[in-house]
């Protein structure tokens, strides 16, 4: 297991000096195993009576991690040291979950027991069933979502308290193993057709899709192709470091909350149109514009500060290069809509074209902005026949994964402590009283 503690090297320091105070204190300069180092700031607010300032955390470091690394500008992801584009090519969805969660991949043994954990509880509580019912048929899925897994909470008391790592490692089984009856429920739900059960005999992307595709009435035969698809995208969205929605499970997490809390948390999170639904947005956008003369329209609003107009599935906070994620789903996009006999697709020739023109714009050059995970995944969803709606409840089963490993690495660090941030506070100063009376 690697070793959590940041790597022993000769006390490096930095030196902060107040000049209003004309006082300066040292704090500790500490280094990772790779990445820039952090300046541990702890002891600031005692030492010289003031808090830092980082709206957005854009230069602050909350936690340590052992388990994802992001190089932003060489556009690099590892998950416990190895490349995303080796993990994509060679392993399944619950290999890299396996690693994810416990820090090594599976040999031979320890995949086929964690496959077996994982498929033997892939069925939700019955009772749970007439939960879908109290929505409307047209409720957004990721409203569904937030709803059944923070009600998990009331069906699993037995993987609830935080402190026992059995219960923890339960209830991050669970969790991983219902997410994909819980999306493909909420799909059909929406559609009004029957709830579809898991089976046994299936993988666990291959199961998702006969959730998501097959009715009572046929056979249903999984397209394999389709299903690696699948496995690969959930691979390109399971972990990636402090995002935000991984923020607010550790944040949720740090006051003790059970798991099921958490993880609805984390999909509250993910579901806004600048994180996990931007996939969802991409599609809005490339349907917008419909055709390839109006892009130069929307490049121009992209750039008016004026304009709340962003280029969706464009830029990132860390990543100032290629995202690598969205490498391999442009790839997968070909191949899904090979599979599919989809040819000259209006909305990948709008998309090619649109990356194409946004990255010889000096606007985009100068900013650093790339296609993001989102930018291509939302085609390849559409080919295969999942609606739009449903784009960031894709995004939010694979991302279960990497937050219970970081929800399980924020319990186990003994660092971590309830998070409370300070704040500038830039409100009225103190004053008297007004009685009603008084108040015009
Ligand atoms: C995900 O954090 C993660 O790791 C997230 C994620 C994960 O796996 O968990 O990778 C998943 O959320 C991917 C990002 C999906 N979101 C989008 O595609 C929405 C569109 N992108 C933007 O909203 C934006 O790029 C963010 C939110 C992703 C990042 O914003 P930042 O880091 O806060 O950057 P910023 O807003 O400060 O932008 C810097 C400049 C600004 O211009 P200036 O003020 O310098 O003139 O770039 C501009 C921004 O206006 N800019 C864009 C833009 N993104 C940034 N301009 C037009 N279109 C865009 N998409």
């Amino acid at each position: 297991m690697p070793n959590h503690s940041e790597t022993k090297t000769p006390r490096e320091t930095v030196t902060v000096t107040d000049n209003s105070s004309g006082r300066s204190v040292e704090f500790p300069l500490l280094s990772g195993s790779v990445g820039p180092k952090v300046m541990d700031i702890r002891p600031l607010y005692n030492e010289l009576g003031i808090f830092t300032y980082d709206p957005g955390y854009t230069s602050t470091g909350s936690c340590k991690s052992a388990i994802t690394y992001i190089d932003g500008d060489q556009g690099v992801l590892l998950h416990r040291g190895y490349a995303i584009e080796d993990l994509a090519e060679h392993c399944d969805f619950l290999e890299v979950a396996h690693l994810i969660l416990n820090g090594e991949l599976p040999n031979p043994t320890q995949k086929a027991r964690f496959n077996d954990e994982i498929t033997h509880h892939s069925m939700l509580n019955e009772q749970i069933n007439f939960f879908f019912r109290g929505f409307r048929r047209d409720a957004h899925p990721m409203a569904v979502m937030c709803g059944v897994v923070g009600a998990m909470a009331a069906f699993y008391h037995d993987s609830t308290n935080v402190h026992d790592p059995r219960q923890r490692m339960i209830a991050g089984e669970r969790l991983i193993a219902k997410m994909p009856t819980v999306t493909a429920w909420a799909y059909k739900y929406s559609m009004g057709q029957p709830f579809m059960y898991p089976k046994n005999s299936l993988g666990y992307s291959e199961n998702f899709l006969h959730m998501m595709f097959a009715t009572p009435c046929d056979d249903y035969e999984v397209n394999p192709v389709l299903a690696r698809a699948m496995d690969r995208i959930l691979i390109l969205h399971a972990d990636h470091e402090q995002n935000a929605s991984t923020s607010t499970v550790r944040l949720a997490g740090s006051s003790g909350a059970n798991p099921f809390a958490c993880i609805a948390a984390g999909i509250a999170s993910l579901w806004g149109p600048a994180h996990g639904g931007a996939n969802e947005a991409v599609l809005q956008m490339l349907r917008e514009i419909g055709s390839k003369d109006r892009i130069p329209e929307f490049i121009a609003r992209a750039k008016d500060k004026n304009d709340s107009f962003r280029l969706m599935g464009f830029g990132h906070r860390v990543y100032k290069n290629y995202d690598p994620r969205a490498k391999i789903m442009q790839r997968t996009c070909y191949e899904v809509l090979e599979e599919l006999g989809i040819h000259n697709d209006p909305l990948l020739s709008l998309a090619i074209e649109l990356e194409r023109i946004a990255l010889n714009d000096d606007y985009f050059v100068e900013r650093k902005l790339f296609p993001n995970v989102d930018f291509y995944s939302g085609i390849i969803f559409s080919a295969m026949g999942i609606p739009t709606q449903m784009f960031t409840s894709l995004f939010a089963l694979a991302r279960t994964v990497g937050w219970i490993a970081q929800w399980n690495e924020m319990l186990t660090d003994a660092d971590q402590k309830i998070g409370r941030p300070r704040q500038l506070y830039t409100g009225e100063k103190p004053r008297p009283f007004r009685p009603l009376a008084d108040r015009a």
